[in-house]
């Protein structure tokens, strides 16, 4: 019996700890929508989580991974436009400071979405489009790179 499944499995599972913290991010945003949390203290959470834990996240899966893939495949490009529509509605509310329910709600569904399109579809193509030693090196440098995350923020909204 082989050992390359289960390594297969191992090499991105740096990232996909990474997405249980975004699923928690999409969670909390819409409690903080339901308990009607003010939306600067939501903004700032946000912003701390992209500048702490999403934009290292997309732009190694973006450099590391996608770019080992030709430019125009398709499964590549439609995590690409996911990572630029999410930093684009979190520049819309950390920068523009716009106000607005609405934008909370589109964040919390993408970031979501995303996670699941990643987890369902795209690491597993991506586990049989790149080598076995391909993998290992990432299962490396992933894991160098990222380690268990240990989210500091205090003002914890959402159990309000
Ligand atoms: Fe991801
Ligand atoms: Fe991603």
């Amino acid at each position: 019996m082989s050992a390359e499944p289960i390594k297969r499995s191992k090499a991105l599972l740096p990232l996909s700890r990474e997405h249980h913290v975004d699923l928690l991010l999409a969670w909390k945003i819409r409690k903080g929508l339901n308990n009607h949390t003010e939306h600067r203290r939501m903004a700032d959470y946000v912003r701390y989580l992209e500048e702490n834990l999403m934009d290292g996240h997309f732009s190694d899966e973006e450099k590391l991974l996608f770019d080992l893939l030709p430019q125009e495949d398709e499964m590549c490009t439609h995590a690409r436009n996911d990572h630029k529509q999410i930093r684009y509605l979190i520049a819309e509310i950390c920068e523009r400071k716009k106000d607005d329910n609405h934008l909370f709600r589109e964040l919390s569904d993408l970031v979501e979405a995303h996670v699941r399109y990643e987890e369902r579809e795209l690491f597993p193509y991506l586990e049989t489009k790149l080598s076995f030693e391909k993998l290992e090196e990432m299962e490396k440098i992933l894991s160098a790179k990222h380690d268990v995350f240990n989210d500091t923020w205090q003002d914890t909204f959402w159990i309000e």
